[in-house]
């Protein structure tokens, strides 16, 4: 590997992974493709050595093409990945994450490039709060919502253009992530900088919903190994094994927080849930830690959210300028 396309590299796993890369393999020439949606931001780049980067869109098949003749290897991030927007606007959700990534998969078949697609645990649908289920790779997916619909399409793409055209190519379903420059739409960010705003944390519905929490960093260590030793055709779920409802996760907030927040009261207030949401995402890393020897280095979730709170309140400049569109997004959606 000498050259690499990172689509969506601006956003915020995306630019966590260019991160990493230039931190851990500087020889390694980065491109980054990147549309700079509402959701990307160029200032994610700033500092980091050997990137190019190319403001276009991955579903402009002529730019496509012209940058995939330049590299050997692409990691597939660029996509819709909010939830909560795809309910009102899925049509960009389908856009972006089946034909941009049908346009990917051309022009990677037409100069043999090796090709990493990064997916979500959501294709898998839910499991019941009572289950003690994890995800594996022999799952069947069952998205339940437009957004997990529209990655599911894609992970077929991508198995399929293996199949049939010998694609060179791997994917990774990876649990929720978490960590710095995540966009403050997200649950944790959104609670973190509502605290820091004096705005009470929102919880959706009960606040049971169990999710699976991975550091940023693990993620992109797992991208990584599957770089370096993944096998061609297979797929690796990528998680922590830290299944937490939202409820407990704004208890460790509500307890982090204070020394952020001076006089200012930490509240939680209910909203109503997104529709169609799902209860339990949990999921079996065995594969990739077996196989690969991968393992995550943030296993101390309290310690990570520590850390994260303190990035979120040390950048503000980074989110305060965005925050009242954000909340006035959620505002009209009751939330
Ligand atoms: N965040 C998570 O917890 C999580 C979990 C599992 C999988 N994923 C997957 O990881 C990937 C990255 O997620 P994220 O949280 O960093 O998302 P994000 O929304 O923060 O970033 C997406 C990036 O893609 C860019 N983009 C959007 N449309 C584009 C287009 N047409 N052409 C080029 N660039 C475009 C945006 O500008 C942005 O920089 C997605 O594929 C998502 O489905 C995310």
């Amino acid at each position: 590997m000498h050259t690499l396309l990172v689509t969506g590299g601006a956003g915020f796993i995306g630019s966590n992974f260019v991160r990493y890369v230039s931190a851990h393999a500087p020889h390694i020439r980065m491109i980054v493709l990147d549309a700079l949606t509402y959701a990307g931001n160029i200032a994610n780049l700033d500092g980091v050595k050997n990137v190019e980067f190319v403001h276009g869109s991955i579903t402009d098949e002529k730019l496509v093409d012209s940058l995939m003749s330049r590299v050997d290897t692409v990691v597939h991030f660029a996509a819709e990945s909010h939830n909560d927007r795809a309910i009102t606007q899925p049509r960009i959700f389908f856009e972006t994450n089946v034909m941009g990534t049908l346009i990917l998969l051309q022009a990677a078949v037409k100069y043999d490039v090796r090709f990493h697609h990064i997916s979500t645990d959501e294709v898998f649908g839910d499991t019941a709060l009572d289950s003690t289920e994890k995800f594996t790779e022999s799952s069947s997916y069952k998205p339940s919502s437009p957004y997990a619909a529209s990655k599911a399409a894609s992970d077929h793409m991508v198995r399929a253009w293996v199949r049939t055209y010998g694609l060179r190519a791997t994917i990774s379903n990876c649990s929720n992530n978490y960590g710095p420059f995540q966009h403050i739409e997200k649950f944790i960010p959104r609670a973190i900088t509502n605290a820091l705003c004096g705005l009470p944390i929102k919880l959706y519905g009960d606040g049971l919903a169990v999710r699976d929490w991975i550091h940023v960093e693990d993620q992109c260590s797992a991208i990584w190994e599957i770089l370096q030793n993944g096998h061609i055709g297979q797929t690796y779920l990528v998680g922590a094994n830290c299944t937490i409802n939202n409820a407990h996760v704004v208890n460790m907030l509500e307890e982090i927080l204070p020394q952020y927040c001076g006089e200012q009261k930490i509240t939680v207030e209910h909203v109503r849930d997104r529709l169609g949401a799902d209860r339990r995402y949990a999921l079996d890393p065995h594969k990739i830690v077996e196989e690969l020897g991968w393992k995550a280095k943030h296993t101390d979730f309290r310690k990570g959210l520590s850390q994260t709170v303190e990035w979120y309140a040390n950048h503000q400049d980074w989110w305060e300028a965005y925050k009242p569109d954000v909340e006035r997004s959620y505002a009209n959606l009751g939330q």
